[in-house]
């Protein structure tokens, strides 16, 4: 499944779309790989586009992470302790793939990371969106 942005996943605030809208981008360049992974050796490439959106996904987590604990936003301890839950599997799986490199991890790789990150935006992270938006952050 391809992620597209839809405005839908909007928070209604710039910066956070802007992240969003970049994790999607990187996470996409997994689906141009993964039907040709099994044909040709892939495996750098992919590496690569797991290691970028872990570190991607580090700095945006961090970034909202801030933003929520600056302005004491109650949900702030759950919502962390997701974000540290995906970056642990996302390691977990850049280890999987060092190791096998079948195309069949590709394949449930990108399915992970692309329903982890609708899921979290459209459940958790919207559940900040009208309380920074009361407080005037857009
Ligand atoms: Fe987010
Ligand atoms: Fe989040």
């Amino acid at each position: 499944m391809a992620l597209r942005w839809r405005s839908s996943f909007s928070c209604n605030i710039k910066e956070i779309d802007n992240q969003h809208k970049r994790l999607f981008e990187i996470s996409s360049k997994l689906n141009i790989l993964a039907p040709i992974s099994s044909k040709i050796d892939f495996k750098d490439e992919i590496v690569e586009v797991i290691n970028e959106l872990k570190e991607y996904a580090i700095y945006h987590f961090d970034y909202e992470e801030k933003m929520m604990q600056k302005f004491n936003f109650e949900d702030f301890e759950k919502h962390r302790l997701q974000h540290n839950a995906f970056v642990k599997r996302v390691l977990e799986l850049e280890q999987e793939h060092l190791k096998f490199n079948r195309s069949q991890t590709v394949i449930s790789i990108i399915d992970f990371l692309t329903g982890w990150i609708t899921a979290h935006i459209l459940k958790t992270d919207m559940k900040y969106k009208d309380f920074f938006n009361d407080i005037g952050i857009y």
